[in-house]
């Protein structure tokens, strides 16, 4: 049972058969259901304004709650409501224990011959949240010094949904650069705006290869990370490396909710 569509919007949902071969699933946001559901999300953003938007009522003994979020901890406020409610944690992290990632890469059966969109820009970044005294703003300001960035967003060039990756995949460059800094969280800039758009994005490892992005952390200052870009922008076979990995990985990124919801019934049936 889906206690509260996540944000309140209601997402078409798909059999778990199809999308993850697991059978014997009925999910439902039908809270006539709630004492014969074996397992209750909760999605964290829409009960955390108030207990009361809490499951109510007498709880089933086998049943399950979970805990559903995929914000990070910056973005989850009244977590204290939460203590010793829940069976089971679904997030991001990897430590949870139904993992939900933003999305992931899977090994193909055979190789694929992945083209490189067409690159008639340098560097992009797309922000909706610009607080100047953030350290990813902070760190912009010292890197356009050295090298030009164009920037889509709220107060700068619009970014429609429709057009997000015609137009990001024009660029060489994507800065990934999260809302808050935490453990495993990597959300759809990096699944989505960068490697959806076939651009190269600027942070990660454990969920990537190696020779699928650039990390921050490896120059020692912004001007070091603008030289080296320049240098990649130059030379179109050391840029290329950058995209090998797709011959045997694809991405899957899961925008939709359908997958995410059936993975607590494939979770509660491999415990069983
Ligand atoms: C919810 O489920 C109950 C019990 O099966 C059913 O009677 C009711 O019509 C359902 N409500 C909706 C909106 O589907
Ligand atoms: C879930 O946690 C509650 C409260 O701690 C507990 O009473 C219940 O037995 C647990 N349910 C399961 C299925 O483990
Ligand atoms: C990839 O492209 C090369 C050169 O065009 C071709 O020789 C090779 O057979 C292709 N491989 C696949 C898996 O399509």
């Amino acid at each position: 049972l889906i206690h509260e569509w996540p944000f309140h919007q209601r997402a078409a949902l798909r059999k778990c058969s199809d999308l993850l071969g697991i059978h014997d699933c009925h999910i439902t946001a039908n809270r006539s259901w709630y004492l014969k559901a074996d397992a209750v999300i909760v999605h964290h953003r829409d009960v955390c304004s108030s207990p009361k938007t809490l499951p109510q009522g007498p709880r089933p003994p086998s049943q399950h709650s979970i805990w559903f979020n995929l914000e990070s901890p910056s973005h989850s406020p009244n977590l204290g409501f939460m203590d010793n409610l829940f069976n089971l944690t679904m997030s991001y992290r990897r430590d949870s224990d139904i993992f939900t990632p933003y999305g992931w890469l899977e090994v193909l059966s055979q190789p694929q011959n992945f083209s490189i969109p067409a690159k008639s820009k340098l560097v992009a970044w797309a922000v909706s949240n610009w607080n100047p005294a953030s350290r990813r703003v902070q760190y912009y300001e010292e890197l356009k010094k050295y090298i030009h960035v164009d920037i889509y967003g709220r107060n700068h060039m619009p970014l429609p949904r429709d057009k997000q990756l015609s137009t990001l995949s024009q660029y060489k460059f994507y800065l990934t650069f999260e809302n808050s800094l935490h453990e495993d969280y990597i959300t759809e800039k990096l699944w989505y705006n960068a490697l959806g758009s076939g651009t190269v994005p600027k942070n990660y490892e454990c969920f990537l290869p190696p020779d699928a992005f650039i990390h921050i952390s490896d120059f020692p200052s912004a001007q070091g990370l603008a030289q080296y870009l320049q240098e990649l922008d130059k030379d179109p076979v050391r840029y290329q490396r950058y995209f090998q990995w797709r011959t045997w990985l694809q991405l899957l990124e899961n925008t939709y909710l359908a997958i995410h919801l059936c993975k607590p019934c494939q979770a509660l049936q491999m415990a069983q």
